[in-house]
C-alpha cells in the first residue's frame, strides 16, 4: 500500500511540536501564547531542551548566539565570489554546506559537540542571510552586537542601522511562528539525512534545499511575486480566475495538514495590517485581503503561514529574494531540535518503493534494439 506524498503517514515519533485539532504547540505550549509573549531565543531553548529557560540559561544562550555569530573570513570571501545574479537561497545552501570546512570537530557526533555545532549554526545563519544581502548591495558584512536580541541583530546586520522597536517586535514574532512545524518536508529531509549518521551540517543543508521549493518555504517569495504581478485590485479576479482555470496553485493557500486554517496565519495577518498602516503602504495588504476572499469563495482554501508573511517582510523593507532565507533562519531552530532528537534514538530511515515498472525482461544488445 502506498500513499502519494506520504499523506497521513506517521513516519516517526517526536516530542517537539504537535498539530492536533488545528492547534500548533511547541513542547506542549500553544503557538498563540508563544507568539504573543516570548522572545525567539526562549523558543530556541524550548525546542532544543523541552522547557523554557531559566534566566541564567537564557543569558548564556543569548551570549552564545552573539559570540558565535561572526563569520570566518573564508566565508566572507566565498560570499563575495558568487555571481552577482546568484539567488540568495542557493547562496545560503552553499555557504551552510561550506561552514564545516572551517570546523575541526565535524565528524565528532557526541551530544556535546552536536550542541556546540547547533549554537554555531543558529548564530551564523542569521549573519549569513544578512551578509548575502549586503554583499549583493556591495556593502560590508556586519557581525551581531552583544547588547541586541537575535531579532534586533538580524535587522541591524541587514540595514546597518538600529531597527525600530516595532520592527523588532514584528520580526521576533515572525521568527517564533516559523520556528518549527512537526514533520514538514524540510524537517523530514534533515532527519533522513542525519539518520545515516551524517553530521548536523549535512542535515541543515538538506533541509535548506527542501525548504527552497515553492510548495514549501519558497511560497512566501512567490506570494510577493504574485502580488506584484497582479499589481492592482482591479486585476485580482481576472488573475485568479485565469490561474485557477489553468489549474495553477495560488501561492500562500492550502495546507497538507490544516484544513480549517493555519493557526499562524492570523498573527501574520494582524502584523501585516499593523505594519502596512504604519508604513502607509496599504496596497499589498488590501490586495491580500481581497485575494483571500476570492480564494475562499472559489476554492474554499485558507491562507497558510506564507501568505501574510510576504507583506510583513515587505513592510520591514526586506527584499523578496530574502523571504525564504529568513524562513530558514527561524526554521533552523526546529531542524536542529529534530536532528538532536533523531540522533538520540537513531535508526536509519529507509522506506520501500512499490515497484510499478516493466516486468522482468532480458538485456537486448545495442545492434538488436
Ligand atoms: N491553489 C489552488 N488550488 C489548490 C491550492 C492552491 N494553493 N492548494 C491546494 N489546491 C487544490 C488542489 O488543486 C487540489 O484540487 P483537486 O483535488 O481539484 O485537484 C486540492 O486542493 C488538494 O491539493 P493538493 O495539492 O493535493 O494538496 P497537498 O496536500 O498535496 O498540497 C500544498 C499542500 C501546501 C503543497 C498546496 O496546498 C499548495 O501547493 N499550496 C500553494 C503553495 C504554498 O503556499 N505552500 C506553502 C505551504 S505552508
Amino acid at each position: 500500500m502506498t500513499t502519494t506524498g506520504l499523506e497521513g503517514i506517521y513516519a516517526t515519533q517526536s516530542a517537539i511540536s504537535s498539530i492536533i485539532d488545528g492547534t500548533l504547540t511547541y513542547r506542549g505550549i500553544d503557538i498563540d501564547e508563544l507568539a504573543d509573549n516570548a522572545r525567539f531565543e526562549e523558543v530556541v531553548f524550548l525546542l532544543w531542551n523541552g522547557d523554557l529557560p531559566k534566566a541564567i540559561s537564557l543569558f548564556q544562550l543569548k551570549k552564545d548566539l552573539v559570540n558565535y555569530g561572526t563569520l570566518p573570513n573564508e566565508i566572507h570571501s566565498l560570499l563575495k565570489s558568487f555571481p552577482c545574479n546568484a539567488r540568495p537561497m542557493d547562496m545560503l545552501r552553499t555557504v551552510v554546506s561550506a561552514l564545516p570546512l572551517y570546523e575541526l570537530e565535524v565528524k565528532e557526533l557526541s551530544p556535546k559537540e552536536n550542541r556546540k555545532k547547533a549554537i554555531k549554526i543558529q548564530a551564523q545563519i542569521s549573519t549569513i542571510v544578512a551578509a548575502i544581502q549586503r554583499v549583493r548591495e556591495g556593502k560590508e558584512i556586519l557581525s551581531p552586537k552583544p547588547e541586541y536580541s537575535f531579532a534586533q541583530n538580524f535587522l541591524y546586520m541587514l540595514s546597518g542601522e538600529e531597527p525600530s522597536t516595532v520592527a523588532v517586535e514584528a520580526f521576533n514574532k515572525a521568527l517564533i511562528l516559523h520556528a518549527d512545524h512537526e514533520l514538514n518536508a524540510s524537517t523530514f529531509s534533515s532527519r533522513v539525512t542525519v539518520a545515516t549518521l551524517a553530521d548536523i551540517y549535512a542535515g541543515i543543508t538538506s533541509a535548506i534545499g527542501a525548504l527552497s521549493g515553492p510548495l514549501h518555504g519558497g511560497a512566501n517569495e512567490a506570494v510577493m511575486s504574485m502580488l506584484e504581478e497582479i499589481g492592482t485590485e482591479d486585476n485580482i479576479e481576472p488573475y485568479i480566475y485565469q490561474a485557477l482555470s489553468e489549474k495553477k496553485k495560488i501561492m500562500g493557500f492550502g495546507h497538507r495538514v490544516y484544513k480549517l486554517g493555519d493557526p499562524r496565519a492570523k498573527h501574520l495577518k494582524e502584523l501585516s495590517k499593523k505594519l502596512t498602516q504604519l508604513t502607509g503602504q496599504r496596497q499589498f495588504y488590501e490586495m491580500s485581503i481581497k485575494i483571500e476572499q476570492v480564494i475562499a469563495r472559489e476554492k474554499g482554501l485558507l491562507p497558510n503561514v506564507d501568505f501574510y508573511s510576504a507583506t510583513v517582510y515587505q513592510s520591514l523593507g526586506i527584499k523578496k529574494e530574502l523571504f525564504t532565507p529568513i524562513f530558514a533562519i527561524s526554521r533552523t531552530s526546529g531542524w536542529i531540535a529534530h536532528i538532536l532528537e533523531q540522533y538520540e534514538n537513531n535508526r536509519l530511515i529507509r522506506p520501500r518503493a512499490e515497484y510499478v515498472g516493466p516486468q522482468k525482461r532480458g538485456y537486448v544488445p545495442s545492434e538488436k534494439r
